[in-house]
């Protein structure tokens, strides 16, 4: 039979590697790819070739002059059930989780709410251009099928898996270790490797998980290699405090993770602002991943991560949003805000720097560098058409002052958001 075959024409840009910290601007520094009015040829959901001439006749073509063709976004950490609180009112994250976020995640144990909330999570995803998540879902078992079920029918890139939550939680929304390890199981049988799924063992962060609990999510994950792990860690000064007095024997709050096996290479932990040198040693040993949510840092009071000063230490890093922590789902508002945190460290991010974070840069931190987050063969075409701007607009009028490819991507990432958004395809298939 013939293959699926599709050509998208427009100014293509993508990022082979992070560009070096200190590189020149005037020119794209080196692991920039900007390819403008350049082909996209795919086939069968996977791009084949990319090339400055028109295809042949066999090709159906869309071409989308002038617009900016990126990867898709990819959101290291994000919450499902969190979309019901967002941009919540007046509390640091102790509080915050107790006053908002454990009740909206309780109205999940319905399998109808779940099903509605992960089908209106994902569309509003793909409406911020973000293709593949690592997803919170809640602590039962059926938001993990909602949410994978909703997906598969988008033919999204989806990690998740349900949240372990044995003690410090509100009834109806505790497990113990024997439903967490029966759950787990059952959902890592069903899901992990169907399609574009994956499974994530889910700690939601150390101070409700009982130990017993933190050693089922270490076996979980190294009797499953390809499975990913993901938490939350050394987010805010009294969650810090509070974990100190839960495990009086740890090292530090990385060290109850590092001693129950939960770091490593597929492991992403939200934040970590609160680290010392021991801590980041250990992250480096063991290649674990930070995911940097600096909306949500900001919003919650959380405190300031140093972007640069990890990655000089030679920590793996990735970009998230957080929501609802963090206050938009997306990424130019995400990388907007990854510039100002740096910058009150004296610190600067350029936009083709937050740019690879938001695509290539999170696809590998996933390990996922293959696949997702790059405009080349053997990807797949999950691939955003975005404008530059909506004329008679303030970007439009600072565009028109721009003469460099970086001062035109800076000023898009500051002032542009999802509503520049013209069209998403997932693996090859146009969906908005
Ligand atoms: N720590 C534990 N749970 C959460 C959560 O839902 N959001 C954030 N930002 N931090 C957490
Ligand atoms: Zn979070």
């Amino acid at each position: 039979t013939e293959p699926r075959r599709l050509a998208l024409r427009g100014d293509l840009l993508d990022f082979i590697h992070a560009p070096p910290p200190d590189a020149a601007l005037d020119a794209p520094p080196p692991g920039v790819r900007w390819r403008p009015d350049h082909w996209l040829l795919i086939e069968d959901g996977r791009i084949v070739a990319v090339q400055a001439e028109a295809p042949d006749a066999r090709w159906p073509r869309d071409e989308r002059p002038g617009r900016l063709l990126l990867p898709g976004f990819i959101d290291t950490h994000v919450h499902a059930p969190q979309l019901d609180v967002i941009a919540s009112y007046g509390t640091e994250l102790l509080d915050w989780l107790n006053r908002y976020t454990f009740p909206a995640e309780k109205a999940w144990a319905d399998p109808a709410v779940a099903a509605a909330g992960s089908a209106r999570f994902l569309d509003q995803l793909l409406a911020h251009g973000t293709t593949a998540a690592l997803v919170f879902p809640t602590v039962h078992k059926g938001s993990v099928d909602a949410l994978f079920t909703a997906a598969e029918a988008r033919g999204m890139r989806l990690i998740t898996g349900k949240c372990l939550m044995d003690r410090h939680a509100p009834e109806g929304l505790r497990d113990t270790v024997a439903e967490a390890e029966r759950d787990s199981l059952e959902l890592i049988q069903r899901w992990h490797g169907r399609g574009r799924n994956a499974y994530a063992h889910t700690v939601r962060f150390a101070p409700t998980s009982s130990e017993a609990q933190l050693d089922l999510a270490g076996a979980l994950l190294a009797a499953h290699p390809s499975s990913y792990l993901q938490t939350h860690v050394a987010e805010n000064r009294a969650e810090v405090d509070w974990v100190r007095q839960l495990f009086p024997t740890a090292r530090s709050y990385l060290g109850v993770y590092e001693r129950h096996g939960l770091l490593g290479p597929r492991s992403t932990l939200a934040h970590g602002i609160w680290l010392d040198d021991n801590d980041r040693a250990a992250l480096r040993a063991t290649g674990s991943v930070i995911a940097h949510s600096p909306t949500s840092n900001l919003f919650l009071g959380s405190g300031l991560f140093d972007w640069r000063g990890r990655a000089a230490e030679g920590v793996r890093l990735s970009i998230a949003s957080d929501v609802g922590g963090g206050v938009s789902l997306s990424l130019q508002r995400t990388l907007a805000a990854a510039y100002q945190v740096a910058a009150l460290q004296g610190q600067r991010l350029d936009a083709f720097t937050l740019l690879h974070a938001a695509t290539a840069g999170n696809a590998d931190s996933l390990q996922l560098g293959h696949e997702i987050g790059r405009l080349e063969p053997g990807c797949v075409a999950d691939v955003c058409c975005w404008r530059w701007a909506d004329a008679g607009s303030v970007l439009d009028h600072r565009l028109g002052r721009a003469d460099s490819l970086h001062e035109r991507l800076f000023a898009w990432l500051m002032l542009g958001d999802e509503r520049l958004l013209e069209a998403v395809w997932v693996a090859g298939t146009q969906s908005t």
